[in-house]
């Protein structure tokens, strides 16, 4: 939490404005356990919003942020929040000269690969990400040479160099759709193991016949979850709807009412009329949803991700302001062409018509 220790640049009345704009979104909060917001937490961070929203401007930036980050900078200071697709999509329309990406390192490389002209920065360079983190290009190529004839799809949540060396990019959102329109039999999915576990499931219910070859990443957040915590929720909270993302083990999403994207499971519980839901994702999401439907309950289960946590107002304030050079993300402009490749290739599919079996690749 930010303390405005320096002397403010904003008047007493503009604090207070903000304050209570900020009040107005963030007291719906009950998730957080390790703050309440009330109107004091507010003033105490209004001259920090107040600044970077008055430094966004002069420096024509552009501030995207994952929803699992800190809701003050959902609400105090995003100008886009939402999941990996759609911040992808903001990113690739950004016309701003300066990018800051309030996620992980492997969201902002992205937003470079796609608006190669934005100064893309992030708050903290150590913003990783586990499933990122667990394979290199040269491992994926290793692969590669392994399987000749299988289409490399690789998960969002993968370096540049991976995606450089993939045939198509896949997010949450849209990974069945696109596995499913690709003519071959032989799909080497990386770099996570659980989600390839959940796509296996997936093409088995459509009918779709593939073999899935994946590497053995996983996520440290929702690899985590115990299906015990489903039975006994059920029991204890009749019509509980439970939702999780589909880097989750098959033992939870096997057990859940709805599987998807932190988009999608945000549409799910906004649309779905339930007493309670149970939300097997990071609490960021479940945080949003409070704020933007206060009407819904939840039964505690979600985890946080300490490398989307690693962001903070100060550090955004900082990044704006003069921004350290690790916090600058660039990238060797052949190996941007090969990545964007990727990335294009899942845009044409997603954005197409449904499934269309046997085109191209
Ligand atoms: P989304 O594509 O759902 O935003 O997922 C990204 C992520 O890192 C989930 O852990
Ligand atoms: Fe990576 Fe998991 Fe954190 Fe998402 S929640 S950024 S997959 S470690």
């Amino acid at each position: 939490m930010a303390i405005a220790t320096e002397i403010s640049p904003f008047s007493q009345q503009e604090i207070e404005n903000e304050a209570e704009r900020l009040l107005n979104r963030l007291m719906h909060i009950e998730c957080d356990s390790r703050r309440s917001w009330n109107i004091d937490t507010c003033r105490e961070i209004a001259p920090l919003t107040l600044e970077i929203n008055q430094l966004k401007a002069e420096k024509d930036a552009v501030i995207l942020a994952h929803s699992y980050v800190e809701p003050e900078i959902v609400y105090g200071v995003a100008d886009f929040s939402g999941d990996s697709y759609m911040l992808s999509m903001k990113a690739k329309q950004a016309n701003a000269k300066r990018i800051v990406f309030s996620g992980v390192v492997f969201m902002a490389e992205t937003a470079k690969i796609l608006s190669p002209e934005a100064e893309v920065v992030v708050p903290d360079r150590n913003s990783g990400c586990s499933l990122a983190d667990s394979l290199t290009g040269s491992d994926l190529r290793k692969m590669k040479s392994m399987y000749p004839d299988a289409a490399v799809v690789c998960y969002i949540n993968s370096t540049a160099e991976v995606k450089a060396e993939c045939d198509v990019c896949v997010t949450s959102s849209n990974v069945y759709k696109i596995v499913a329109s690709l003519p071959q039999k032989r799909i080497l999915f990386v770099p996570d193991r659980l989600m390839a576990e959940n796509i296996r499931i997936e093409m088995k219910k459509l009918g779709i016949e593939k073999e899935i070859i994946s590497s053995d990443g996983t996520c440290i957040v929702h690899d985590q979850f115990d299906p015990n915590l489903i039975s006994e929720a059920r029991e204890n909270f009749p019509g509980l709807k439970v939702v999780s993302h589909p880097e989750c083990t098959l033992n939870i999403t096997g057990k859940s009412d709805y599987v998807g994207s932190t988009g999608g499971m945000m549409q799910y519980v906004k649309n779905t009329d339930a007493p309670y839901f149970m939300m097997l994702t990071e609490c960021g999401l479940v945080e949003r949803i409070e704020v933007e439907s206060p009407e819904k309950r939840f039964i505690s289960g979600c985890k946080l991700c300490p490398f989307m946590k690693m962001n903070s107002l100060e550090k955004i304030r900082d990044v704006l302001v003069d921004p350290r050079q690790e916090q600058i993300v660039e990238l060797e402009e052949d190996l941007r062409l090969r990545a964007l490749r990727s990335i294009d290739r899942m845009f044409e599919i997603a954005e197409g018509e449904p499934h269309q079996p046997n085109k191209g690749c």
